[in-house]
Parts: structure tokens; sequence; C-alpha cells
């Protein structure tokens, strides 16, 4: 009998394009652990819901007898971990719910994995694998001539997000070192594509310019982010997962280096010619700049070629295929969207940005 992976965070951006790709492409039984903070929401797993494969569990990482409970329960074959607090404004808000999952839930987990681990024996010990998905954000910020993010470059976090995420990447090859157990590690740029919360910077700005709402861009816009399609970083966790050696580190990326203001205009241009008949054309005009984010990080870029060589991943999606995907997914299911936008967003919305004084628009 196959015996299940744990996901943690299933329900959140990432973890649900994972989790859905896993059932469709994958044999394994998957149980899902999330605590359905804001960013998780089980709306867009329904289509998997029955599937006598797939668990969800309805609980928090950091609580060590739920953990106990599923791995005596499952006898899991390995762990993927997703689950966090993953954005870096809310952070800034308010950073103790970050240390409290991105720090003492990945201990818990360890630790429930561990335990678990000590218990098994001959093909089942050589087999398990815990794989934590980290960010490029613990490497700290670029000038425009570094070079890219490498798995040797040194933490450098700057936010209360990256900042607890490396020290979850910290107890993780501890865990590793200390007590053998068989980890994997992923540093991953930016995402995009479908489910991606309203929050972050391309669906808060497709959201926005859907209602012609203005189009807020921090300081002067020229922070570069290293672009990936969700799908191709589910790609690459499940290559890691499958073939990556234990105890390495691995850098996901895109190869797609673009300023904010030139994601946001590129954006723009494609409502322009996707809704022709909307009264807010041309979209570019709703772009404001607002007051900086405090502690902006200026560029971040990967060098994804270790993957490459030792796994043979490459993104499938150019920035331009996956863009496009992207918003046309988000113009398809703005029901997702409205679902998921409750008045707890709408307090977050006025949080972030009701301080930021705005200026006019501006061209990329
Ligand atoms: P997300 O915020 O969309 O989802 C996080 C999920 O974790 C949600 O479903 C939430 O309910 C769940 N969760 C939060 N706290 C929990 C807890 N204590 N116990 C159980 N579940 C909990 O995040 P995402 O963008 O999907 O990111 C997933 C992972 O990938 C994170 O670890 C993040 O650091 C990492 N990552 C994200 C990006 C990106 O661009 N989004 C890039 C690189 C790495
Ligand atoms: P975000 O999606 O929050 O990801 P991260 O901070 O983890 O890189 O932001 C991406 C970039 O977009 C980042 O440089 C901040 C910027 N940004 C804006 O200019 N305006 C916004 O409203 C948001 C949410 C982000």
């Amino acid at each position: 009998m196959l015996r299940p992976i744990l996901v943690t965070g299933g329900a959140g951006f990432i973890g649900s394009n994972f989790v859905l790709a896993w059932m469709a492409e994958e044999q394994r039984p998957l149980v899902n652990l999330d605590k359905l903070t804001y960013a998780g929401n089980p709306l867009t797993l329904a289509s998997i819901e029955h599937d006598p494969r797939y668990t969800f569990v309805h609980g928090d990482i950091a609580d060590a007898e739920l953990l106990k409970a599923l791995f005596a329960e499952h006898r899991f074959s390995a762990v993927v971990h997703f689950a966090a607090e993953s954005h870096v404004d809310r952070s800034i808000v308010g950073p103790g719910a970050f240390l409290a999952t991105n720090i003492h839930g990945t201990f818990e987990l360890l630790q429930a994995a561990r335990a678990h681990y000590d218990t098994l024996t001959g093909e089942d010990r050589d087999s398990f694998r815990f794989l934590h998905v980290s960010t490029d954000e613990v490497f700290g910020t670029l000038e425009p001539e570094d070079p890219a993010f490498a798995e040797t470059t040194a933490y450098a976090p700057n936010s209360p997000y990256a900042a607890s995420k490396a020290a979850s990447d910290h107890l993780v090859r501890a865990w590793h070192h200390t007590y053998q157990l068989p980890t994997l590690l992923t540093n991953c740029s930016n995402n995009y594509g479908p489910y991606q919360f309203p929050e972050k910077l391309i669906p808060l700005m497709i959201t926005h310019a859907l209602e012609g709402k203005p189009l807020p861009v921090y300081g002067d816009g020229q922070q570069v982010r290293d672009w990936l399609y969700v799908g191709d970083h589910c790609l690459a966790i499940r290559e890691v997962l499958a073939k990556g050696r234990v105890g390495e580190t691995y850098n996901v990326g895109g190869c797609n280096q673009r300023t904010n203001l030139e994601v946001v205009h590129t954006l723009c241009a494609a409502l322009d010619e996707l809704l022709p008949n909307s009264p807010y054309r041309p979209h570019a005009g709703l772009v404001r700049m607002v007051k900086d984010r405090p502690g902006h990080d200026r560029r971040y870029a990967i060098d994804a070629s270790k993957i490459e060589r030792e796994l043979g991943w490459k993104p499938r999606e150019t920035f331009e295929t996956g863009f496009r995907k992207t918003v046309e997914w988000y113009l398809a299911n703005r029901k997702w969207t409205e679902d998921v936008t409750s008045g707890a967003y709408q307090n977050w919305l006025q949080e972030n940005y009701g301080h930021r004084s705005t200026s006019e628009s501006v061209g990329a």
C-alpha cells in the first residue's frame, strides 16, 4: 500500500497548485494540513474533495499533539512543508504571527517528523524525505550589477518575513546535521499564477484594475523581482522530492527579472487588449506611485543552474506565456477573487494603503 505524503499549507497559493497537480499526476495519497488563515481557501480544492486519495485536516502546524496523531495514523512517506505566513507587508505590520508559524511551527513539524523517522526501518526509512519550501528573500537584496543568488550566498534577511523564513531554513539544516533527518530545501523567487491571494503584486493589480481602482506602486517602482510561474515551481518541488540529494539546498527561479513598473505596465497592456470595452482603458492611467515599503529590498535574482544541472529542471513557461495564462485565469475566475476578498481583506487594504499618499500615474 502506498503511504501518503503530508502537505502543509496546501490550501494557500503555491500549496493548492501543488496539491491539484499531485492529485492529477501522482499515485501516492496526500494529506493536507492547513490552518485556513485568511490566505487559505478550501474552495480552491473543491474538485478533489471527494477523492479517496485526498484528506484535508484543519489544524495548526504548531500543534504538537495533532502532529503526533497524524504521523501515527498515516505513517507519512514524505513531508512537503509550505505552511507559512507569507506576505512581507503583513510581517511589517504584525511580525508575531510570522515567528509563531514560520519558526515555531516549523520546529514542531521537524520534531514530529524526526520522531516518526526514528520509527522507520528499511526502504521506508531510506526513502523518507522532509522538503522545506523557502524563499530567495532569505538572501537579502542585490545591487543592479551583483550576480544572482546562489545556494552558497550568505543569508542576510531584511524583513520580518524573510528573517522568519531564514530561521526556519536554519532549523531544517540543523535537524539534518544533528539528527540526520533526510531534509531537502528549496529557495524560490517570486511566484505568480492562479489562486494567488490578491494582496500580492500581480493579483492585487489585476483585481484593482478590473474595478477601476488605483494601482499602487511602492516607491519609484524600480525594484526588481525574478518572476516564476507557479506551475514551474511545483514541478521543481516534485523533482527535488524525487531526485534531490539529501541535505542539499536548491535555488529555483524563473530567469525573468522585471521591475515592478514593467510588470504593472505589461499587465495594463494585456488588460487593454483582453478587455476592449473596459471603461478603464488605458489601464496604465490607473497607476499611482505611493509611499515605499519600509526596508524594501531593491532586487532579487536567482541562479538556478544547480537544479538544472543536477535534476534537469528548468521553467517551461516564459514570462510572456505564464503571465498571459495568469491574467486570463483571473478574468475567467472573478468569483474566486470575490470569495476570498471578504471583510477582513477590506480592512487590510485600509491598513496597508490608507496612510500612503499617492502621486500621478507615470510611464514604464
Ligand atoms: P500563502 O500565504 O498563499 O499560503 C499559506 C498557507 O499556509 C495558507 O493556506 C494558510 O492557511 C496556511 N497556514 C498558515 N499558517 C499555518 C499554520 N500555522 N498551520 C497550518 N497552516 C498554516 O503562501 P504561498 O505564497 O502559497 O507560499 C507557500 C510557501 O512558499 C511559503 O512557505 C512561502 O514562504 C514560500 N514561498 C512563496 C513564494 C511566493 O512568491 N508566494 C516564493 C518562494 C517561496
Ligand atoms: P509582493 O508581491 O508583496 O512580493 P515580495 O515583497 O515578497 O517580493 O511584492 C512584489 C513587489 O511589488 C515588491 O517589490 C513590492 C511591490 N508592491 C508594490 O509596488 N505595490 C503593492 O501594492 C504590492 C503588494 C507590492
